[in-house]
């Protein structure tokens, strides 16, 4: 029987579905519902030291759906980080590593540009027990205001210097999570890995607008009557993530040897949606949206299918067919000159045999072994003289 558990820069995960940062990780009482139903991991809604900085909207999401206004294929959002106040959310780490000591709870964690802030949030987190921090340089909307988030994350110079202070003051696995929002996804990972980061989560989401309301003529999701760009995240965006993660993946395996870790996020809502993200390379898999739509107890068939796919393919562990599919990207002019390649040698196969066929029928049937039950009418067309 294939074992999903996984040990990813030390900590142990009895699955490799970890809550993506966002409501299904919002308090203690959630948390523990995701480990009541057997997700492996979760990562609490992004926290900052001062609240009260936070003010929502609603509404605040919005849905892409398909013709039949039924299923749900892209999700916006324009809802900031965690409102509850950083001494709350601590008690809620506390409390949620008591009641699940072998779980793995990872703090998301953001603050403004500022060397004390980030060094004062990883000692209290901490000390309030979590496995594992995510460095949220990644937020698209409401906090680039504000110097933090995606505004980091969009900046490789400041995102090295970020993480170095969070490398210097954690003695837990630091992750840093990317914004897709960038010219080149390289770039930001190889910044927070220089500086030391364990690992990268990617991708947060993608600026975007929903749609504009078609009775009001306005853009949605309206307050107000007006809105602002948010984040899109759900199974849209999925090849997105898929085709970032395979580079950050590339990135690791030339530039790192290999060392350094991936938390793949990105519209995952099945086993084989996971196994994708692995086969290129993940160590773990996100998810957030997909409980918003489906609820926690969607980790259940996630990991039948994944055992099954396991099982399919005689693989013992996620180590067996990770990365799998990295090898087989190259460019599109390889890809041209591999196919001429194929097809120059069909098409000399193809003339051998012609070539063969036409020498044996100069020659003709004159021996009894030659003659053949799939060709045998035409043989004896060919002994027929003109
Ligand atoms: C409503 C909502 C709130 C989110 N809040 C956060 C957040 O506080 N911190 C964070 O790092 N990511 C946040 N995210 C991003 C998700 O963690 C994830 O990176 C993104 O949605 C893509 O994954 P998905 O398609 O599984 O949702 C949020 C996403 C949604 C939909």
């Amino acid at each position: 029987m294939p074992t999903l558990q996984t040990t990813v820069d030390g900590v142990k995960f009895p699955n490799p579905y970890v809550i993506g940062s966002g409501p299904p990780g919002t308090n203690r009482k959630v948390i523990g519902k995701a480990f009541d139903e057997g997700w492996g991991g979760v990562i609490a809604k992004t926290v900052s030291l001062d609240a009260s900085k936070v003010i929502n909207v609603a509404p605040r999401y919005g849905k892409l759906t398909g013709v039949n206004k039924k299923e749900v294929f892209g999700w916006e959002n324009i809802e900031l980080i965690a409102t509850t106040s950083f001494d709350d959310w601590l008690d809620d780490f506390k409390a949620v590593k008591d009641a699940y000591p072998d779980r793995p709870l990872i703090a998301s964690i953001m603050e403004e540009y500022n060397r004390d802030a980030w060094v004062e949030i990883v000692q209290r987190c901490e000390a309030a027990g979590v496995d594992a921090f995510e460095l949220n340089f990644s937020c698209p909307h409401g906090l680039p205001e504000r110097k933090m988030g995606a505004a980091m994350g969009e900046d490789p110079e400041i995102l090295e210097e970020v993480t170095g202070w969070g490398m210097q003051a954690a003695n837990i696995p630091v992750w840093a999570k990317m914004t897709p929002n960038v010219r080149r996804i390289e770039e930001p990972p190889r910044a927070a890995l220089r500086a030391g980061a364990h690992g990268v989560s990617a991708i947060n989401t993608i600026r975007s607008v929903i749609g504009v309301d078609l009775e009001t003529l306005r853009p949605m999701p309206t307050v107000e009557g007006y809105t602002t760009p948010g984040g899109y995240s759900s199974v849209a965006v999925r090849p997105i993530a898929l085709r970032m993660v395979m580079e950050i993946a590339t990135l690791i395996r030339d530039e790192f040897d290999g060392q350094r870790t991936i938390s793949g996020i990105g519209g995952v809502e099945t086993g084989g949606d996971a196994a994708q993200f692995i086969l290129l390379g993940a160590d773990t898999v996100q998810v957030c949206t997909g409980v918003m739509k489906l609820g926690y107890k969607m980790v259940k068939p996630m990991i039948d299918e994944l055992i099954a796919f396991m099982e399919q393919h005689g693989f013992e562990t996620l180590d067996d067919f990770k990365g799998h599919a990295l090898p087989y990207f190259t460019t599109h002019a390889e890809l041209v000159r591999m196919q001429a390649e194929s097809q120059a040698k069909k098409r000399a196969a193809v003339a051998a045999k012609q070539a063969e066929k036409e020498a044996a029928k100069a020659e003709g049937i004159t021996r009894d072994e030659k003659w053949d039950g799939d060709d045998f009418v035409k043989q004896t067309e060919d002994l027929v003289s003109d």
